[in-house]
């Protein structure tokens, strides 16, 4: 399973790739807006640490903007994966981008039919959300096995990328169902690190180390 980072702060990605757990950035217009640097600086840092897939996503709605948007971001790092909306216009996007060899990840999906055409589209990486998915009562989850059945089904070779990760669970059950990628924020990864009992332990050896005859 790859692990992706949920984050546009370098800090952040340098402290993920000390543990070895980074393979991938993705960003969004919230995580950049939290950054104070221009977006092509930020993205020009991020791709020198990583070799692994960085996406980057457009503001346009229309497909015409869109695509002019991502041939820009394109130059700036040859690992840069256009991120763009589930709208139609972004579908629209995602074809032309796709013929031009210009990866992308379809974001804000919410159900299997929007995936289905996501993949149908060219798209390289789709971004169901699950967390904002439980948010509202239904099942995060379940939406990641239907379109990983719907895409074995067809053989669509598009990747899947669990986003909205809020916990530690939802990496884990990821896991459990063989899902492509999850993109995990810093804060999860390092709960997903942490066990209590690991906690005492250490205390408790230290303490007999101290206590030991020398
Ligand atoms: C995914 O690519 C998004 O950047 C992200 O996972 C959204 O997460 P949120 O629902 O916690 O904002």
């Amino acid at each position: 399973m790859k692990f992706f980072i949920d984050t546009a702060n370098v800090d952040e990605i340098k402290k993920a790739l000390a543990l070895g757990m980074v393979d991938g950035v993705t960003t969004n217009p919230s995580l950049v807006s939290k950054e104070a640097r221009p977006f092509p600086d930020i993205l020009k840092e991020i791709c020198s640490l990583i070799e692994g897939p960085v996406s980057a996503e457009v503001i346009g709605l229309e497909a015409e903007g869109m695509v002019g948007e991502a041939r820009e971001l394109v130059r700036i790092a040859d690992n840069i994966v256009i991120k763009i909306p589930m709208l139609e216009e972004g579908l629209k996007a995602v074809r032309l981008l796709s013929a031009e060899g210009i990866k992308t990840n379809v974001t804000l999906v919410f159900s299997a039919a929007q995936a289905l055409l996501a993949a149908k589209a060219g798209a390289t990486f789709v971004s169901p959300f699950v967390g904002r998915l439980d948010d509202i009562g239904q099942s995060g989850m379940e939406l990641i096995s239907d379109i990983m059945t719907i895409y074995r089904n067809y053989g669509f070779t598009t990747e899947i990328i669990v986003a909205s990760v809020r916990h530690p669970m939802h990496v884990l059950d990821a896991a459990r169902i063989g899902a492509d990628i999850a993109t995990i924020p810093y804060k999860v990864i390092a709960q997903l690190a942490k066990h209590p009992l690991t906690d005492r332990g250490i205390q408790q050896f230290l303490a007999d180390w101290e206590k030991r005859q020398k």
